[in-house]
């Protein structure tokens, strides 16, 4: 059993220590001291059990049209249960309410684990940032997922003609 709450600044310590427990090159707890305020442009979830330890979290910015995942983790003992696919079910969800089109995120090349959760829900490989990350210039690969809206679906329209659109 778990619970799924908004990230506050309660969360910053557990939120750093998981975060250095899963990236070779860590955000600072500085960096999710942002994230814990309740703003408007931001969706930042944990979930913890019901002891209180912190599972796993995301950060994402939803801003106009364009959802944003910036970080997303799971304790590398929790992996394989579905948080992953919680997590990001609840961005997608919060994203389609807030009107954005699309949700786009960097993931690591080599990150073959988080790559397959998201071809999982429909994102593509859109683009390719080289040496993008500092630690190691690993390239970073750019994936998105277009949206479908309530309003599209009333309207009998739907991803392609978003696609038709924009190209
Ligand atoms: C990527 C990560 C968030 C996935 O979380 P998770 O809770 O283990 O994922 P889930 O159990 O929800 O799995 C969802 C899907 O992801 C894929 N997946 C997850 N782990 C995988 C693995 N080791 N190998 C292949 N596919 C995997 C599968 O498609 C899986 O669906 P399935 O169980 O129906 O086959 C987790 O591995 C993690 O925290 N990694 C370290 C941090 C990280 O790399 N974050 C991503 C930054 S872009």
């Amino acid at each position: 059993m778990y619970e799924i709450l908004p990230l506050g600044p309660e969360d910053l310590d557990d939120v750093a220590e998981l975060e250095a427990r899963c990236f070779s090159d860590p955000w600072p707890r500085e960096l999710f001291l942002r994230e814990a305020e309740d703003r408007p442009d931001n969706f930042c979830r944990v979930v913890r059990n019901l002891e209180g330890e912190l599972l796993a979290y995301s950060i994402a910015w939803i801003i106009a049209d364009e959802a944003h995942l910036g970080d997303i983790a799971v304790a590398p003992e929790q992996r394989g249960k579905g948080l992953g696919k919680l997590l990001l079910q609840e961005l997608i969800d919060e994203a389609k309410i807030r009107g954005a089109v699309h949700i786009v995120l960097e993931v690591r090349a080599s990150n073959e684990s988080a790559i397959a959760l998201y071809e999982s829900y429909g994102f593509v490989k859109v683009a390719i940032r080289k040496g993008y990350y500092q630690d190691d210039a690993e390239d970073a690969l750019v994936m998105m997922l277009l949206l479908q809206t309530e309003a599209q679906r009333d309207r009998g329209t739907g991803t392609q003609s978003y696609v038709g659109r924009k190209s």
